[in-house]
């Protein structure tokens, strides 16, 4: 198959995580008889450095008008201090809008291998950890108005969460949907005890129950899911959720399972055009330093040869060979322990090229 794949190397340590994830596709394409052609497209800090603009209006289109995304990461210090609209953040979040990808799938699923590198019990990590945070990725607070005013000589700052009942329907069905495909659990997360939105938010996903007989739906109030899912993540199977409930229960559902750098993330929409980039941030404090796991990145990619592509095989290939990766000892550093043989990134992705084999 041929396919155009929209690559955004970003800031930080994400132009070293994508190389790897290139490679890999490169090595898949070669095994397989595919041919993936990447065009660069510039987002985030490198973006505003080049065009004074996170997202110029051609990097929206050459996303727009290619097979899938792949992302590394953006932002970092040195553009801290421009004005919000202008931060590379902002370039990430027009993305999301632009291509209208509003459901974002967040795995946290322990590798055995690393049980050891998750900060939970052992008792707590034997019953199991395998779940999928489905946010809501172009609505709430991340896009209600925001701004900053001058009232009786006080700074006021104002960020709006909405959410109309279409938006919250059609993530809650890809949230059964998910369930259904799985173990047929459903937990709706929220905050209704103080937030309009929320409740609407919890009545819009029961009115779908009865659609959905097969799945069990349950409803929990956001503070009391973070608590569960250090004290006992075994309990969730999906998870749906608004936008910034999702952001913040991912990093925490992601640091369990032994490091943010492991996992990836899909967002999709209304077409196969989907984007796939890793949970974690830009990490400058590693840049350049050949320290990153590009891991996230590279099941990224193979989520993208999953759900965009339809390369189920494909995309098992990859992570067998992550798999095999682990297995013979080979750990970059956030995921390092005793006795294992620690690699950097391009190394890690060596190895993992090295793993892959066509089934
Ligand atoms: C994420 C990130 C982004 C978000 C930032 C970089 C805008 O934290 O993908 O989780 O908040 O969505
Ligand atoms: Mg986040």
């Amino acid at each position: 198959m041929n396919k155009k794949i929209a690559v955004i190397r970003g800031d930080g340590i994400g132009p070293e995580i994508i190389q790897e994830a290139l490679k890999v596709l490169d090595k898949i394409a070669n095994i397989y008889g595919h041919n993936f052609s990447y065009v660069d497209v510039d987002m985030g800090g490198c973006a505003i450095d080049k065009y004074n603009e996170p997202l110029p209006k051609e990097s929206l289109e050459k996303c727009i008008e290619s097979d899938s995304v792949l992302l590394g990461a953006v932002g970092g210090e040195k553009w801290n201090n421009v004005p919000g609209n202008k931060r590379p953040e902002k370039g990430l979040l027009k993305l999301r809008a632009g291509m209208k990808v509003y459901s974002n799938n967040r795995p946290a699923k322990i590798w055995p291998q690393l049980s050891e590198a998750s900060p939970l019990k052992k008792s707590i990590v034997d019953k199991g950890i395998d779940f999928i945070i489905v946010r809501e990725l172009t609505g709430g607070i991340y896009f209600g108005e925001h701004k900053i005013e001058e009232i009786n000589g006080k700074s006021v700052a104002t960020d709006v969460l909405v959410y109309n009942e279409d938006e919250i329907k059609r993530i809650a069905r890809i949230g059964f949907e998910m369930a259904q495909k799985r173990n047929k659990k459903l937990c709706s997360v929220e905050k209704s005890n103080v937030l309009e939105s929320s409740r609407l938010w919890k009545k819009t996903a029961s009115s779908l129950a009865n659609e959905y007989p097969d799945v069990k739906l349950t409803h929990m109030l956001v503070d009391n899911c973070a608590m569960q899912i250090v004290k006992d993540p075994s309990q969730f199977d999906v998870i749906v959720t608004e936008n910034m409930f999702g952001d913040i229960l991912s990093d925490e559902a992601s640091m369990i399972t032994g490091s943010i750098g492991m996992i990836p993330s899909s967002s999709l929409g209304l077409t196969t055009c989907g984007l796939y980039e890793p949970i974690h941030g830009s990490a400058p404090d590693i840049a350049g330093k050949d320290k990153a796991n590009p891991i996230g990145t590279i099941l990224s990619a193979a989520m993208m040869l999953k759900y965009s592509f339809n390369m189920e095989e494909e995309s098992k290939a990859i992570e067998k060979a992550v798999d095999e990766f682990l297995n013979s000892g080979y750990r970059t550093e956030d995921i390092m322990s005793k006795d294992m043989k620690k690699v950097g990134c391009k190394e890690c992705g060596d190895l993992i090229v090295g793993f892959i084999k066509k089934a």
